[in-house]
């Protein structure tokens, strides 16, 4: 038997860490310009420090094992003013001003032609609303959809608490304030769908405040942002027919809009094309028939704190042809 010495071990070991590399929320895989500035700030930050902790490690073992005799007071004193002070004013000022030069992907400003989204953090979901210039605002909810290759900026905001935007592989976080609109440019350079998460903790649900942006070729969309901005498909169907009379008898409306019909509501998600979107309940159930029956009757249980109750007294049937009707509204 081949007894494995411990250096033989790193290779295998290497595969395991830049595992944590990849993945559809991770910043070390960016997929847009200040997502990449930011990977690259990481990279130089993580060599500055294995650099320095190399250096520390050498003089440590030079000192103790390779020649413990010779030290006298002058070369501790050199050690000292060397190591202790030299080294780290020319070491930070360096990854300081480094830092600074990253600066203008971070920061752009957008003249009036681009496209805006505002985006309203609430417990525990995300209200959205598309600004496109020279057009009418489209509302959406918990998910974010953009043109590929085209800077967007969001308007964030909060009525209540602070929540925080963070889709890793597109840019850095920024803080949702009750009072105040915070800005931040994102821009995926490719398509794809990118995972986000509320950053910030906003109370009980706040781990499973998520939501996925969807970056689209830009002519996809366009077609998809002028679907959105239409009413609600009309039941044609007997059970959608049913499903839509339920759920404007149980009184649905009375928290979420679905244009086109008297459902007004206004406190929950818009759901006028729910049934088009990637993910429910604020990215953490697949959308489709059999997640939208359970989300609706054990909301509680699914996501506990959250402001949907848990309708648990539809039948079975009525269950179905509800969440036939919401996966309907594409
Ligand atoms: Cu919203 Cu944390």
């Amino acid at each position: 038997m081949v007894m494995l010495r411990r250096p033989a071990l790193l290779p295998l070991l290497c595969p395991l860490v830049l595992a944590g590399c990849a993945g559809i929320q991770s910043t070390l895989n960016p997929a847009g310009p200040a997502a990449a500035e930011l990977a690259e700030l990481w990279w130089v930050m993580a060599a500055g420090a294995v650099l320095i902790y190399g250096l520390v490690i050498g003089v440590a073992i030079y000192a103790t094992r390779i020649n413990p005799d010779r030290h006298g007071p002058k070369s501790e004193y050199l050690l000292i003013l060397g190591g202790g002070v030299l080294l780290p004013v020319v070491v930070l000022t360096t990854l300081v001003v480094y830092s600074f030069t990253l600066g203008p992907e971070l920061k752009r400003e957008l003249g009036p032609e681009a496209l805006r989204i505002e985006v309203v953090g609430e417990q525990w979901w995300w209200r959205v609303r598309y600004l496109p210039p020279g057009g009418e605002p489209v509302v959406s909810a918990n998910e974010l959809r953009l043109p590929v290759g085209r800077p967007v900026e969001l308007l964030l905001s909060s009525p209540d608490v602070i929540h925080s935007l963070w889709v890793p592989r597109l840019a850095g976080k920024t803080d949702m304030i009750p009072g105040r609109v915070n800005r931040m440019i994102l821009e995926a350079s490719e398509p794809g769908v990118f995972r986000g998460q509320c950053a910030e903790y906003c109370g009980g649900p706040h781990a499973l405040m998520a939501f996925y942006t969807l970056a689209l070729p830009p002519e996809e969309f366009q077609a998809w942002l002028a679907h959105e901005a239409e009413n609600a498909a009309k039941p044609d169907q007997s059970l959608l027919i049913q499903g839509q009379a339920l759920f404007l008898d149980s009184g649905c409306g009375d928290c979420h809009t679905i244009r086109g019909t008297p459902a007004d509501g206004q406190t929950g998600p818009d759901l006028t094309h729910v049934g088009s979107r990637y993910s429910l309940a604020a990215g953490i159930l697949p959308n489709n028939i059999g997640t939208l029956a359970g989300w609706i009757a054990a909301a509680q249980e699914i996501k506990p704190g959250n402001k949907m109750p848990s309708f648990n007294t539809f039948s079975g049937l009525e269950l179905r042809a509800l969440a036939a009707y919401l996966e309907s509204l594409e």
